[in-house]
């Protein structure tokens, strides 16, 4: 680093890249110096907005280039091991988008570059950043709500305008990889242990839609599934992003049971309750802090080498190691399949 400021290249420039851009620019230590999308609007659009200087199409261009120190990655996950193995083979610290990658074997290969390179590699698993999750993983750690405890998160949504979504292949791997991947890091995260086995049942809703046909291998998108944990605690959830367009039922449910309580929202952003014998709430927050903001400062830290990286390659592997026994138990019709990590 030659300066204080740290030039980042955003590769991917939808939402996520969208995000990050504003989170490199509210920290102050850092400049969006590149911008590359395969659509070229998309990136001209973000360079604009941040005073990039630098617009490409193919992320080689960019991320090969000297005045940049920090890549962000923000395409759908399949594409995470291409541009991540080519940013470390160029010595470039990365905040990657969750999930790591669609597979194991990826994950492998991203892991092996990185530790070879030596480089910084932040997993956005945003949900652990702030008081308010600090104040989640005390409570749970403590035992605040007796011990075993059960996760419990119940998500149902129409198939996602963003089709890649849905692609097994080239894109995010469905919900049980490309969001519940936030859930699998989370409850680990809460419980300090590790998964251990999971039991799931479901099915492909979306099989037949005409919107996602051309994709050869559409991801699995409803499902019930139980978790266990190292501890003893349960994650037990169900999901289904597989419905109708338009149809969008409400209620869903995002909490921590336990023999003396319960904790909700899980994943808070404002604040969270604790639910006690014969109607007691303690409440807890409210919380202040942009949790993208706050793991955007960390990474720059960690670059620093101030602090150990929180939400590691590690980490989100071990995720993605769910994610993949989830796959696995629900071909073989909810049947328990142990977690190798
Ligand atoms: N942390 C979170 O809360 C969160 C939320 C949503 C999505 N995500 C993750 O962020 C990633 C991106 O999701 P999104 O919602 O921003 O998607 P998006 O579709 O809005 O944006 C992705 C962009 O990447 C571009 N792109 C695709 N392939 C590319 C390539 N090879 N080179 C350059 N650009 C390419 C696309 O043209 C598109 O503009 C995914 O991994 C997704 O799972 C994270």
């Amino acid at each position: 680093m030659a300066n204080d400021t740290y030039r980042v290249c955003i590769v991917g420039t939808g939402a996520r890249g969208n995000a990050h851009a504003k989170a490199w620019a509210e920290s102050g230590e850092a400049e969006v110096v590149a911008v590359v999308d395969v659509l070229e609007d998309r990136a001209q659009e973000l360079a604009a907005a941040y005073g990039a200087p630098h617009v490409f199409t193919d992320y080689r261009d960019a991320v090969a280039r000297d005045d940049i120190d920090v890549v962000s990655v923000c395409t759908p996950a399949f594409y995470h091991e291409e541009v991540t193995i080519f940013a470390a083979e160029h010595g470039k610290h990365m905040l990657s988008e969750k999930p790591i990658a669609m597979r194991l074997d990826q994950a492998d290969r991203m892991i092996a570059a990185l530790d070879a390179a030596g480089v910084v590699y932040v997993v956005n698993y945003q949900s652990r950043f702030g008081d308010g999750p600090a104040a989640v993983r005390r409570a749970i750690r403590e035992r605040a709500l007796g011990s075993p405890v059960m996760f419990r998160m119940h998500s149902a949504a129409h198939i996602r305008p963003k089709l890649a979504m849905h692609d097994m292949d080239r894109g995010n791997g469905g919900p049980l990889n490309d969001f519940m991947t936030h859930y699998f890091d989370y409850w680990r995260w809460l419980t300090g242990t590790d998964p251990v086995r999971v039991s799931a049942h479901g099915f492909t809703f979306a099989k037949d839609r005409p919107e996602i046909a051309h994709f050869q291998n559409i991801a699995p998108d409803t499902a019930t599934v139980a978790l266990e944990y190292g501890s003893g605690d349960l994650a037990a959830f169900s999901i289904s992003w597989g419905l109708p367009p338009g149809v969008q039922p409400q209620g869903r449910i995002d909490d921590i049971l336990g023999p003396e309580g319960a904790l909700a929202p899980t994943r808070p952003r404002d604040g969270f309750k604790i639910l006690r014998e014969g109607g007691a709430v303690e409440e807890f927050g409210p919380f202040s802090g942009d949790s993208q903001l706050l793991l955007t400062q960390h990474t720059l830290r960690a670059i620093r080498g101030e602090e150990p990286v929180q939400a590691s390659a590690a980490d989100a592997r071990i995720a993605l190691a769910v994610t993949w026994a989830v796959y696995e138990s629900l071909a073989q019709n909810g049947a328990a399949v142990d977690i190798e990590l």
